[in-house]
């Protein structure tokens, strides 16, 4: 076999962020960029030599190419068998499956999420463990300082083998299977849902739905799964096809980059039930006729109804929030008698949790929930959790969320962002509000008096890791809360996300538009961080 030995140069910025190395295109395709990272990746994961490794991304922009690229470097690193989605497709969570379910030794995974693709877009790529989840911070660390210091990276001449041809295929030294990106994660969604129930619902004449899938990964997904397996009429599926630009669209599923989507549902008469998927398909948004589900409120009111649905109907073990998102689940776990944990932002914080079994389902604010069946969120996991629920609870979507507030109380919440920040500006402002908050605590503004204001911090429960740093929380008496941080995931700037919640269990103020029941807590937010003197911002750029 030729195994050709390519001395490199090092690039210093190759550190992952919450999600993988995500960067530019255009920095993706400097020469030996890609392949340093990659190297770095085998490097450190030696038992990948000989072992099996998954791949595939959400067909943006350099997909195919990077595809190209990591299977002759797999090969000449000894990887045993790639196994590699169709045309280099796979979904997040589809590739999650297919990690665990082949028991392999890991995965990578090529998607820069909902950030948008093409050739001045941005791209991605990150390491998956055996567990399928995302690799913890020691093992992106290993990886970050191997590339700091290699200086050559292995790769075979091109296989000429084509990937959109299903089936085995036999490189030197290398087994290749081209699998169906869809199929082994249908089969594990019938697993888990009530498909009969789901159907006769679908066709009853009485209930429509709208699935956004935002001309990315989930398109094929959805139109098998929705379409074809459950039923649902042609067109059910808008958007349905990939493009590696996403057809120009910013493939987050939130109110404002899904606009089309939520206009269709706010139509008279329009569908019953609304969801959209990002990039990679892990993320949803959940939305009614004219209702739109907050994330937070969508986990606390699947961990309120799990038992309704047959892959949860022995009940949870306990669930998991992000620190940001809104303390709804709390509420539910308490009076399951579960824990709920709090953890860092960012989905490999629950993969400990996970595999322990000390949870069975887990979400955050920022458009993902997902459950123990794989190691990332996943976004059409979720569509299928409401419509089941909907099929089994036959009610609509805004009234089983009203019936959730007047049983739980309900946490009003909003995310105000902030974005392409100065990144010194951004650190700024959190610099000074850090050490502005031990001043805080037992002050009262209005009616709000501080109980406690912190650094957020996590101990891992199961493996005693401590990360520091993760967000900037001021907590006030009776379950209000406003919390500031940084993203870990822009290519570009800064982006501040301040997130603000205040519990409400009086019956008779459920039902408040959000950014009104929440403005004197905004204003504080301003007041004590001057987010429009830093940010030179009046406004923020994204509401959710
Ligand atoms: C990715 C991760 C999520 C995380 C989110 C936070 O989507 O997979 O687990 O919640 O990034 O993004 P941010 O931009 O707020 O750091
Ligand atoms: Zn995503």
């Amino acid at each position: 076999m030729k195994i050709e030995s390519i001395a490199t140069k090092t690039f210093t910025d190759q550190k992952p962020g919450t999600s993988g190395l995500r960067k530019k295109v255009t920095a993706f395709r400097q020469p030996h960029y890609l392949e340093n990272f990659v190297q770095a990746v085998f490097d450190v994961r030696p038992d990948l030599q000989g072992g099996t490794l998954v791949l595939g991304g959400d067909g943006r922009f350099y997909n195919r190419e990077a595809i190209g690229i990591i299977l002759r470097m797999a090969q000449a690193n000894g990887v045993g068998h790639v196994i590699v989605g169709q045309g280099g497709i796979l979904s997040t969570p589809a590739a999650s499956c297919l990690i665990r379910k082949y028991r392999t030794q890991g995965g990578l995974i090529l998607s820069a999420s909902h950030n948008p693709g093409g050739p001045d877009a941005d791209f991605g790529i990150k390491f998956n463990m055996p567990n399928g989840g995302p690799a913890p911070e020691s093992v992106t660390e290993a990886i970050y300082q191997r590339t700091l210091e290699l200086e050559h990276y292995r790769i075979c001449p091109p296989s000429g083998i084509n990937i959109d041809h299903l089936g085995e295929h036999t490189l030197e030294g290398m087994k290749l299977t081209v699998v169906d990106p869809v199929a082994d994660y249908a089969e594990l969604m019938q697993s888990l849902f009530d498909f009969k129930a789901m159907r006769t619902l679908l066709a009853s004449g009485l209930f429509s739905m709208r699935f956004d899938a935002m001309h990315a990964v989930t398109g094929p997904y959805a139109l098998r799964i929705l379409e074809d397996l459950l039923g649902a009429p042609e067109g059910t599926v808008m958007r349905a096809e990939p493009l590696a630009d996403f057809g120009g669209v910013h493939p987050d599923p939130n109110l404002v980059y899904a606009a089309d989507l939520v206009a269709v549902l706010n139509r008279p008469n329009g569908p019953d039930f609304g969801a959209a998927s990002d990039g990679d398909g892990d993320r949803n948004m959940i939305l009614g006729s004219r209702f739109f589900v907050t994330p937070s409120d969508s986990l606390a009111i699947m961990a309120a109804n799990a038992h309704l649905l047959p892959g949860y109907r022995q009940g949870i073990a306990g669930v998991a929030r992000s620190m940001p998102t809104s303390c709804a689940a709390d509420r539910v776990a308490e009076a399951l008698g579960i824990a709920c944990h709090e953890t860092p932002t960012g989905w490999k914080f629950f993969g400990n949790l996970l595999d322990a079994g000390a949870i069975t389902l887990c979400g955050e604010e920022s458009f993902g929930t997902g459950s123990d069946h794989v190691r990332e969120k996943d976004g059409l996991w979720a569509v299928l959790f409401w419509l089941n629920l909907l099929a089994v609870r036959r009610q609509s979507v805004a009234e089983i969320v009203k019936e959730h507030w007047q049983r739980f109380g309900r946490n009003y919440y909003t995310r105000h962002d902030y974005e392409d920040v100065d990144s010194d500006a951004a650190g700024d402002l959190m610099q000074t509000l850090r050490a502005r908050l031990p001043e805080l605590i037992g002050q009262s503004f209005g009616p709000f008096t501080v109980t406690a204001a912190d650094d957020f911090a996590y101990t891992d429960p199961v493996d005693a890791s401590v990360s520091t740093g993760q967000g900037l929380r001021i907590l006030f008496e009776e379950g209000a809360r406003l919390i500031f941080r940084l993203s870990g995931t822009g290519t570009s700037g800064a982006t501040l996300r301040l997130y603000v919640e205040r519990y409400e269990s009086d019956p008779g103020c459920l039902l408040e538009d959000p950014q009104s029941a929440l403005r004197p807590l905004l204003e504080l937010a301003e007041s004590l961080a001057q987010i429009q003197h830093y940010t030179q911002r009046s406004q923020p750029d994204v509401i959710t």
